[in-house]
């Protein structure tokens, strides 16, 4: 008989009930270090007391108003979003896949306002993840994702990732946009070289193309700068963000340029919950405390630590691991193992960790990780990895 839940996910015999900062604490009660962070969701850790405070008092005055109507918290939101980053504007979502969605949308707009409705193929990358929906999936391309749900939608091609070549061979006056995640994270936590992305986009600029970048797990301070592309010193016309920006909270955004959204009329795109004063009252707070150039800098300096204890974790177990890679605290371990046995390892550690493609163990945690924790989670680490080797 089929589950009352619809069967979608091989889920770990774990459920949670609490949680408190990098710590989750499962319904028998045992405590687990949580290094995935609900996937880069919970960067300021669980039961977080300034965004409790933020989402109750919100939740004491309104919860939701359509945007038939002027929102002040979205709109606070939205101030927040366009001081810190290159955008004019911004869209407030539900979730990655509707700012995916979006960010397609505006890309074929912008063309046909362009009066060339023709141009619509946007470049993609293998071991891309945009998200599930229909045009997220065709834009990803991966056979695993898009199997049984064709035919896909069309205007999209998918390119080798990193390879330059590739880009400038394809790319063309009649390409619409590029749309790249600066660094994959279900792809495996494969960064794009800071010069790769500025030449994609002295490509794009040569082209006319537009540069979508997806920042949904690579954004919101993950790296140690608010925006992963602000390593490259370049800006994109149109960039996706989600998962940390609510801090638990089901929030996304689309940023664009004027220029990029000055297709986006009124009544060319909608959400009844996009921007509701919950979820926007918790970003904005989200915001305030991560766009800070100090916790930013504490972000770095935390990565750094970590680094450091990994690259030997890695030294002690050279037939698990392979090496670490990634920005800030969007780290990959690179397996010789399964990462699917590390993480059934670390369950057993009590620890939580996420697999990713191209056999690598992805740690995100909350970005506010304390440094006892960082040690405390290497210790684990080791302990799973002997757990393998035995
Ligand atoms: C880079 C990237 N884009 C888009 C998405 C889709 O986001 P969501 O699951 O919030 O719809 C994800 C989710 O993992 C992601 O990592």
């Amino acid at each position: 008989m089929i589950p009352h839940v619809l069967p979608t996910y091989n889920r770990a015999d774990l459920a949670f009930e609490r949680g408190e900062g990098c710590w989750a604490i499962s319904t028998d009660g045992t405590r687990y270090l949580d290094l995935g962070a609900g996937i880069a969701v919970n960067a300021l850790g669980h039961a977080n007391p300034e965004l409790v405070a933020a989402l109750t008092e919100q939740a004491g005055r309104i919860w939701h108003v359509s945007n038939l109507y002027h929102i002040p918290e979205q709109e606070r939101l939205a101030d927040l979003l366009v001081e810190h980053t290159f955008a004019d504007t911004a869209f407030l979502t539900n979730s990655g896949t509707e700012a995916a969605e979006l960010a397609i949308k505006m890309v074929r707009k912008f063309w046909a306002e362009e009066g060339d409705a023709d141009r619509y193929e946007i470049l993609t990358f293998e071991g891309a993840f945009h998200g599930r929906s229909t045009g997220a999936i065709a834009a990803a391309g991966s056979e695993k994702m898009v199997k049984g749900f064709g035919p896909l939608m069309p205007g999209f091609r998918q390119l080798p990732w990193g390879d330059m070549e590739a880009i400038k061979a394809a790319i063309t006056e009649r390409t619409a946009a590029v749309m790249i995640e600066p660094i994959q994270g279900e792809g495996g936590i494969r960064p794009l070289a800071d010069a790769d992305l500025r030449l994609i986009r002295e490509l794009c600029d040569a082209t006319g193309a537009l540069l979508v970048l997806d920042e949904v797990q690579c954004g919101m301070g993950r790296t140690g700068k608010l925006f992963a592309h602000e390593y490259a010193g370049i800006t994109p016309d149109i960039m996706m963000v989600a998962k940390g920006i609510g801090g638990g909270f089901p929030l996304g955004a689309v940023l664009a340029t004027e220029k990029a959204a000055a297709g986006m009329v009124a009544g060319t795109h909608g959400s009844t919950y996009g921007g509701n004063p919950l979820a926007c009252a918790v970003g904005a707070k989200v915001m305030e405390i991560i766009a800070a150039p100090e916790f930013l800098a504490e972000v770095n300096r935390k990565a750094g630590l970590f680094r450091q204890k990994l690259e030997a974790l890695v030294a002690a177990h050279p037939d698990v691991f392979e090496g670490v890679r990634g920005q800030g605290l969007m780290i990959g371990l690179k397996c010789l193992v399964a990462p699917g046995d590390l993480v059934k390892a670390g369950y057993a550690e009590h620890i939580l960790t996420v697999p990713a493609a191209d056999a690598t163990l992805r740690l995100l945690p909350p970005l506010n990780i304390s440094d006892a924790d960082i040690a405390e989670a290497v210790a684990r680490l080791d302990r799973a990895a002997a757990r393998l080797e035995a």
